[in-house]
């Protein structure tokens, strides 16, 4: 191979892998198997140390993570988030154990531990509170997320124990657990957002959301499995673990100390088939010399320690062939492909369907009909079509064309424009749509009507009795075909009712969220049913109208008009209104004791001599002001105790925001009330 040759395929490959390190760490949506991202960096590298006269400066080869969230104030790591070699097979962990062993000698213990597939956070604490939780970004410095890391109900707010020192940095992996990611996932399919691929992805993007308060309602956890401290009261790793885990972190149980490197192949082979056990993703085993003072001895390379490494478990992947694609129709009309594959055992399951998500997913995959595919079990979870085997493509093999019609009513299928999701429009006509809605409409979240259930909507629907949910609030008069109903006797039909009835008493925004508008999830609702007060309101209103409310942007304000503009949909707000249901949000009268605050907003942080942070919110709030959840371009105060964190002022000062102590917010009001 020529040198000009050499260069061409190293510069490809640093852009290739660039752009992946961009999807997987700022993205946080993977377009390629670790398996084969790994592999082609090695290869890179491979290349690099044969011709180091050819190498970029800023391979990837040398970056330890991504780039830096916006958003987030950057914060330096005051010890660099580095990452760990990885191995693939028993041989490069024997060459490793080597390694050491010639380094330091045979008397040495390992830590396994598990490899947590999340993302990894740096937590400093500060006379035994959190002070900061930043990500890795870069490895030198990352975003801070303390806000978010604080709602994680394992991650301490302050240390409890005495024997803690108080001053210290831990690091561990945040991650989402597979149950409740499929359950989240779920909810985000139905409101037809678009799903995270598995659980990190979903962790990951949650981290990084601006609002703290929805993130505590996807609910992440987190391990342990770093200490920093200036001042190591402990002689190895193990023995710092158990002291955080005594300290209130959570630590995980598996840990094992073990005294060779055969032991640590059984803790790999053991975990290799128990991973899929446990209630969290995994995607390898991290080994540890245990003593401090001989990772010192063994020191790091430029990227990871040499006392460390990762032995990674290969994503489960098999061939297989397309055989079909098959479309489902979601509630809201969201149009779903899947792959109907032959066939075929992959981490003891039989897969016969895969996920393809959209249609720029087929176009990706430029897949076929009868194509030979390799699929492999993303996260665990739900089974993916990585690629296409070309070499084994039929030689008339039929591209897969989209559906054009919807396949349950035969609609045509619309597509706006910059969205990856086609849907059905017939939402009045269209089965699964009909049944959908009314599902959702009696759902826990929304009406949360007792007695009335998925399959009983079902069976209604198909028997002529429910078509629209204000059809649900006259089943009373069809007793006669309830009775005629198969396993439905009278205490059924009495608690149905009864439910339905007890339905009536539901706030505004339940109902709003029942109505199953697109994009109008749990927490949209709430700030409509506040923003606009009542149906009408909201029915009439703009486009600029809705923007101006809180968190709704275009794509909803854009929704709600087009489910307004239906005179269905007004038909069916009618006869629910008849029916007695609640339109309007139930005004608590405040009282104000001045409104000289009106129109101000005010976000509180630190700790105040007099006052507790409670106390001068009542206080705002009484004299009409506005507490915000966090900083940004609409906040008019900064109300500044001690010890505050330093992002939040650091934000505040770059959004040239008045910081005020508490004392001046008293003057304001009181001087103001005199005035
Ligand atoms: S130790 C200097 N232990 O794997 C060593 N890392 O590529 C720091 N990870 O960024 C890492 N489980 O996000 C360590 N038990 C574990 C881990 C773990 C998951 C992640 C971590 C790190 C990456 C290394």
């Amino acid at each position: 191979m020529s040198l000009s040759a050499i260069k061409e395929e190293m510069d490809a490959l640093v852009l290739e892998l660039t752009q992946h390190n961009y999807n997987y760490y700022v993205l946080a949506m993977p377009t390629i198997g670790d398996y084969e991202f790994d592999k082609k960096l090695k290869h890179l590298a491979d290349l690099e140390k044969q011709n180091p006269d050819l190498a970029d400066p800023n391979s990837p080869t040398l970056r330890v993570g991504g780039d830096i969230t916006k958003n987030f104030v950057t914060v330096p790591h005051k010890y660099p988030m580095l990452s760990l070699g990885n191995t693939y097979n028993e041989q490069d962990l024997r060459d490793f154990d080597e390694r050491i062993r010639k380094a330091i000698g045979n008397q040495f213990e390992y830590v396994c531990e598990l490899k947590f597939d999340g993302l990894s956070i740096s937590l400093t604490y500060d006379n035994g509170k959190l002070l900061r939780a930043v990500t890795r970004g870069d490895g030198t410095k990352g975003d801070d997320v303390t806000s978010n890391v604080k709602t994680i109900h394992t991650i301490p707010h302050q240390i409890k124990s005495t024997q803690a020192p108080s001053n210290f940095e831990i690091r561990g992996e945040i991650f989402m657990h597979k149950a409740a990611f499929l359950k989240l996932n779920a909810a985000r399919e139905e409101l037809g957002e678009i799903p995270y691929a598995n659980p990190r992805n979903f962790a990951s993007g949650t981290i990084k959301m601006q609002d703290s308060k929805e993130v505590a309602k996807r609910p992440l956890d987190g391990f342990i499995y770093f200490l920093y401290t200036d001042k190591n009261d402990f002689r190895n790793h193990w023995d710092s673990l158990q002291a955080v885990n005594s300290w209130g972190f959570h630590v995980c149980e598996h840990n094992r100390l073990v005294n060779n490197i055969d032991e640590v192949l059984d803790f790999i082979h053991y975990w290799e088939n128990e991973r899929h056990n446990l209630s969290y993703d995994i995607d390898g085993i991290v080994i540890k010399v245990n003593s401090y003072a001989q990772q010192q001895e063994l020191g790091f390379t430029a990227k990871s320690p040499r006392w460390a490494i990762s032995y990674k478990y290969k994503a489960a992947e098999v061939e297989t062939v397309l055989e079909k694609v098959t479309y489902q129709v979601g509630r809201t009309g969201a149009v779903t492909p899947v792959a109907n594959l032959k066939p075929v055992l992959l981490a003891g399951t039989t897969v016969k369907r895969a996920t393809l998500h959209n249609a720029n997913e087929i176009d990706r995959l430029d897949l076929h009909i009868g194509d030979t595919v390799f699929v492999e079990k993303g996260g665990e979870i739900i089974p993916k079509i990585i690629k296409v085997n070309p070499a084994k493509r039929q030689e008339n093999a039929r591209k897969v064309d989209y559906l054009r019609n919807c396949p349950e009513c035969g609609t045509p299928l619309v597509r706006k424009e910059g969205e990856a999701v086609h849907y059905c429009p017939n939402d009045e006509g269209c089965p699964p749509q009909i049944v959908g809605k009314m599902q959702h409409f009696i759902s826990r979240r929304a009406m949360n009507i007792d007695g009335l259930g998925d399959e009983t909507i079902e069976t209604f629907h198909r028997n002529g009795l429910l078509n629209h949910i204000s059809d649900i609030y006259t089943l009373y008069r069809n007793e006669t075909a309830l009775k005629g109903m198969e396993r439905f006797g009278q205490r059924s039909i009495d608690n149905m009712l009864a439910g339905i009835e007890k339905s009536k008493e539901m706030p505004f925004e339940k109902v709003l969220f029942g109505l199953g508008i697109r994009y109008v999830g749990e927490t949209v609702a709430k700030k409509l049913a506040i923003g606009m007060k009542n149906i009408d309101a909201l029915a009439s209103a703009t486009i600029e109208e809705l923007i101006a409310i809180d968190e709704i942007g275009q794509r909803i304000a854009e929704s709600i008009v087009e489910y307004f503009a239906n005179k269905e949909h007004i038909k069916q707000i009618e006869l629910l209104k008849i029916a007695g249901l609640s339109f309007e949000i139930e005004e608590k009268v405040i009282e104000l004791a001045s409104d000289r605050l009106i129109g101000k907003t005010f976000v509180i942080s630190g700790v105040f001599e007099t006052y507790s942070r409670d106390e001068l919110k009542e206080m705002i709030e009484a004299n009409g002001g506005k507490i915000l959840s966090g900083i940004s371009g609409k906040l008019n105060y900064l109300v500044a105790g001690d010890n505050m964190g330093p992002s939040k002022l650091e934000k505040a000062t770059k959004l040239n925001i008045p910081i005020i102590s508490d004392d001046s917010l008293l003057e304001m009001i009181n001087k103001e009330k005199d005035s």
